[in-house]
């Protein structure tokens, strides 16, 4: 999978894939992150990117013709599953979205600044919006990591046991049960003494207990 990310801010994208897993998942061409400044395709003299919002009022607008170039540029050379622009106004990130992108080949995901981007740009070219919650951040960048995040650890390979994606929080409808290490007593809190048992029926039969109980308690929603 390829993602192609568009921001006024790379410094804060370089980060969040230079380590562990997404590193890793690099590393071993599973995936491919390549991370666009937007201000490097502005004409401007000045290479602006926003600019006052028509009909007045505070706050500037992403202008259409540094990310419209940047998109063209990147759609002459292959084809894309998705264009997505991270805005709070967008359909909520869930887990079922994160399975689905992690199925396509090509994706771009525009990070929104300050008042967001012309509309202009949504209409011609974005063909899904995504927010990750209910909350404003100062910008989609965090955002676009949490979804490239979600989506690539879904690829095969990417995590070492594959099963492990499988048995997650959410991949079911249902939150994951407590987990444990050692010590099995750790001043007197101690491990409930069926995963000590090495019984791998009753192991089970407990995990999948404590996850409904765990649902239920937590977010009953999900049981709906
Ligand atoms: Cl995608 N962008 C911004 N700026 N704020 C958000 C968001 C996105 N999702 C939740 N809050």
């Amino acid at each position: 999978m390829r993602i192609d990310i568009l921001t006024v801010l790379p410094e804060l994208l370089e980060g969040p894939f230079s380590h562990s897993i997404l590193k890793r998942a690099q590393e071993k061409n599973l995936a491919e992150i390549h991370i666009h400044n937007i201000r490097d395709y502005s004409k401007d003299k000045h290479k602006k990117v926003d600019d006052y919002q028509y009909g007045g009022g505070a706050g500037m607008v992403m202008t259409i013709q540094p990310i419209a170039d940047c998109i063209d540029a990147l759609k002459a050379a292959r084809n894309y599953d998705e264009i997505i622009y991270m805005t709070p106004d967008g359909e909520l990130f869930e887990q079922n979205t994160a399975n689905q992108l992690s199925s396509y080949e090509n994706l771009i995901i525009l990070c929104g600044h300050y008042k967001g981007v012309d509309e202009r740009v949504r209409e011609l070219y974005i063909t899904k919006e995504i927010s990750i919650g209910s909350y404003v951040l100062t910008g989609g960048e965090l955002a676009a990591a949490v979804v490239a995040d979600a989506v690539i650890r879904l690829i095969p390979g990417v995590l070492n046991d594959e099963t492990s994606a499988l048995s997650d929080s959410f991949q079911d409808d249902l939150l994951s049960p407590p987990v444990y290490t050692r010590p099995a007593d750790y001043k007197g809190l101690k491990v409930p003494e069926v995963l000590l048992s090495g019984d791998f029926k009753k192991i089970d039969e407990y995990r999948e207990t404590e996850a409904y109980r765990r649902t239920e308690e937590r977010r009953p929603d999900l049981l709906k």
